[in-house]
């Protein structure tokens, strides 16, 4: 096991009804002023957005919203998220919704507190000294971004999505209602399940540190994910499919699913070029296109490791006299599971053309300017190879 330092502050409050205890819960911590930041409207067709909206006037909390953070959010509405906590004298910025409203929440939040361009932290320029603090109420089990330190936003000018990391980014709070995802369509559910496995699978199909403990609770966020993932889009309205899935979706990205390993999510970091070029593109249906491809560019790097995934997580039958076999079986079985639930597993699905490969390199290299770690160095040419795979 190699060092760690494992913190996960957010305060979590987990199960039926919690949201309708948001007055009280922001009133506990003594703020008196909040910026209510919410998705394209879905809150408001199921509901949710009266029901916050109530229990905030009922403890006496005052709040400025901002709707109409995209999927995939961008920098233009976290500007005006920040304006608006400046003029307003905001004291918490509080996000209803999924991973996108969450993550433009946590810029504003940061955003708010310095006086200078936002896009100084997603672009890794500049470190952040401080933020608001920021609540969520959860309506989309996939980012984990309700207990992250990571916020992705998109430049939209530059056509460029990026995510910085920082403990300032970790929620306060967040309320996680299972029901709250009943209305969430197939297609986005599987995005969803997609993400929450990549993220622990990403930190599990590493090379550094033995972790045994880390690899069993990955193992289970995994199998639970996915056997959550065949009810919950059987039964959107089963309501513990819908509460595993929540739950593993925090933990996958919490910092639980990597402790002691060594890990860089090298398919989060080309799938962002995906998204960020080609806004339409759900990043969960972005993953399940290049973690496959990754898997097969990669396995030869360390095949004891991908037999063990195939076997642990996907049950398949050891080959002792070819465990190169295993490893395939193993990545395999991840592509069919991506399929049964209809997730696309190349670009041509998510209508990406070719010719766009060679730009979507160059940009995650920053131009030349970094390589992503991992089993190797992977500069342009590698991210190349793996995305003519996904073809
Ligand atoms: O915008 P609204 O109208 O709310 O509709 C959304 C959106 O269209 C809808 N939706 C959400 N909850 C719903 C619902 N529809 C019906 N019922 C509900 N209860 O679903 C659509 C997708 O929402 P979005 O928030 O975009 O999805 P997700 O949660 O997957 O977030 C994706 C974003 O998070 C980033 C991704 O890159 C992407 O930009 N990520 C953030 C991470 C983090 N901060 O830790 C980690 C991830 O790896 C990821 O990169
Ligand atoms: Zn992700």
């Amino acid at each position: 096991m190699i060092n760690f330092e494992f913190y996960s502050p957010t305060r979590v409050f987990f199960g039926r009804d919690q949201h309708k205890r948001i007055g009280e819960i922001i009133k506990g911590y003594g703020f008196k002023k909040v910026l209510l930041h919410y998705g394209g409207g879905s809150i408001k067709k199921t509901g949710l957005y009266d029901e916050v909206v109530k229990a905030l006037n009922d403890s006496g909390i005052d709040f400025v919203e901002l709707g109409g953070a995209q999927p995939n959010p961008i920098l233009g509405l976290v500007k005006k998220g920040i304006e608006i906590c400046k003029k307003e004298n905001v004291e918490l910025v509080l996000a209803v919704g999924g991973g996108s409203a969450i993550d433009s929440a946590k810029v504003i939040a940061v955003g708010a507190a310095h006086d200078c361009d936002p896009w100084l932290f997603s672009s890794k320029k500049k470190v952040p000294e401080r933020a608001l603090p920021v609540g969520t109420i959860l309506t989309l089990s996939a980012t984990g971004s309700e207990t992250s330190s990571s916020a992705v936003i998109t430049n939209e000018e530059l056509k460029l999505k990026r995510g910085f990391n920082s403990d300032f980014n970790r929620p306060l709070f967040s309320i996680l209602n299972p029901e709250l995802t009943f209305t969430v369509s197939p297609y986005q559910t599987a995005c969803g399940i997609v993400d929450i496995m990549m993220h622990t699978a990403e930190r599990y199909l590493t090379q550094k540190g033995e972790a045994e403990v880390t690899d069993r609770i990955a193992e289970a966020v995994l199998k639970s994910t996915i056997m959550a993932g065949r009810v919950a889009l059987k039964n959107p309205r089963d309501y513990e499919a819908r509460a595993t899935l929540m739950w593993a979706g925090s933990l996958s990205h919490n910092g639980l699913t990597g402790l002691g390993r060594d890990y860089f999510m090298v398919s989060h970091q080309i799938e962002h070029e995906i998204s960020g070029m080609f806004e339409e593109v759900a990043h969960g249906a972005g993953l399940a296109v290049v973690f496959p491809a990754w898997m097969k560019y990669a396995y030869k790097f360390n095949i004891p490791r991908f037999c063990q995934y195939a076997v642990r997580v996907w049950n398949c039958e050891m080959d002792y006299e070819n465990p190169e076999n295993t490893a395939i079986a193993g990545i395999e079985a991840t592509i069919k599971y991506f399929k049964e639930i209809g997730m696309p597993t190349t670009l041509r699905e998510l209508n990406i053309p070719e010719d766009s490969i060679e730009e979507m390199a160059e940009k995650c290299t920053d131009y030349g300017n970094r390589t992503l770690p991992g089993y190797i160095e992977y500069g342009k040419k590698e991210i190349i190879d793996i995305l003519k795979l996904c073809l």
